[in-house]
């Protein structure tokens, strides 16, 4: 067993983590699987429009596209979140569609929703515990393994939340949506109003995460970043699935730089330029 607070073997060099093929995880194995949804907020509007994402199991899988393309309530829809009006969604071939998020915890899905993630008067170590209020007695074991994923947040446990700091903060989500030991965990904006230190941060511990054995779906805004650390990638555009291939095959994709990642060619210039001047 490798020690999880090592980050080199789950920071490595960012364009090697992509494999090489469009597999689904290592063992072909699809853990969660949505099929054609469709879903919206009010009456006659769908936001999602048969929208389609497999995960195969262990799998890192990063979400991108536009604002409004419909990213977080993807993510809210496997939640139980959003109405889904029709399309199914599978974990580990069990039907799970619109099932209420406290069952779904207790099937395996975590979820991190992109703001108000933490109860700021709450210290850390209460956060955690609500993340296995169904199963208190779980609590000991997965803090010390949160513990070893985050050792800030085991040695400040005592420490209100809402004296922490965005990245740190972002750590308690993920810890808290980790107590149940989900198989497969819902990441919306991980990276968001971080600066670019935290930012790293955030990206080196969802592999980290992932290379526990957590499958993971990731949605980023930060669509460069996202597409060198994932296995695989969907650029979802007007609530549909558009494009998806491994990161690497994302990143090298002419039209998806050119239609729904205008920032990305900026983003890779501006770095080159960075490391150049
Ligand atoms: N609670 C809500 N009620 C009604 N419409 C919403 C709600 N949340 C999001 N929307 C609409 O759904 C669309 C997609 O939003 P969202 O899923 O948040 O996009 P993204 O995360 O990709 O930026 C947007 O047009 C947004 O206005
Ligand atoms: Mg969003």
């Amino acid at each position: 067993m490798t020690d999880p607070t090592t980050p080199a073997p789950a920071g490595g060099p960012p364009t090697d983590t992509s494999s090489g093929t469009a597999s689904k995880g290592a063992t072909g194995e699809v853990l969660l699987r949505a099929s054609h949804l469709v879903a919206g907020y009010i009456p006659g509007v769908n936001i999602l429009d048969d929208c389609s994402i497999e995960v195969g199991r262990g799998e890192l899988v990063g979400i991108i596209g536009p604002n409004g393309a419909g990213k977080s309530t993807l993510l809210k829809a496997l939640f139980g979140q959003v109405e889904i009006r029709s399309g199914s969604v599978e974990l580990d071939g069990e039907e799970i569609t619109g099932m209420r998020a406290n069952r779904l915890v207790a099937q395996g899905v975590g979820f991190v929703p992109q703001s108000n993630n933490v109860f700021p008067s709450l210290t850390i170590e209460e956060n955690l515990k609500m993340g296995v209020y169904l199963k208190p007695a779980m609590f000991r074991d997965r803090f010390s393994f949160i513990a070893d994923l985050f050792p800030t947040l085991g040695d400040r446990r005592a420490q209100r939340a809402g004296s922490l700091s965005g990245g740190e903060r972002q750590m308690v989500a993920m810890a808290r949506a980790l107590m149940m030991n989900p198989s497969v965990l819902l990441l919306d904006e991980p990276s968001a109003g971080l600066s670019p230190v935290r930012q790293d941060e955030t990206f080196l511990r969802t592999r980290m995460i992932n290379k526990a054995g957590v499958s993971i779906v990731m949605v980023e805004q930060n669509a460069r970043r996202c597409l060198q650390i994932c296995d695989r990638g969907y650029v979802l555009d007007q609530g549909r699935d558009a494009h998806t291939g491994t990161g690497r095959e994302l990143q090298a994709d002419p039209k998806v730089i050119a239609l729904y990642l205008g920032t990305l060619a900026e983003d890779v210039e501006e770095s080159a330029a960075a490391h150049t001047g």
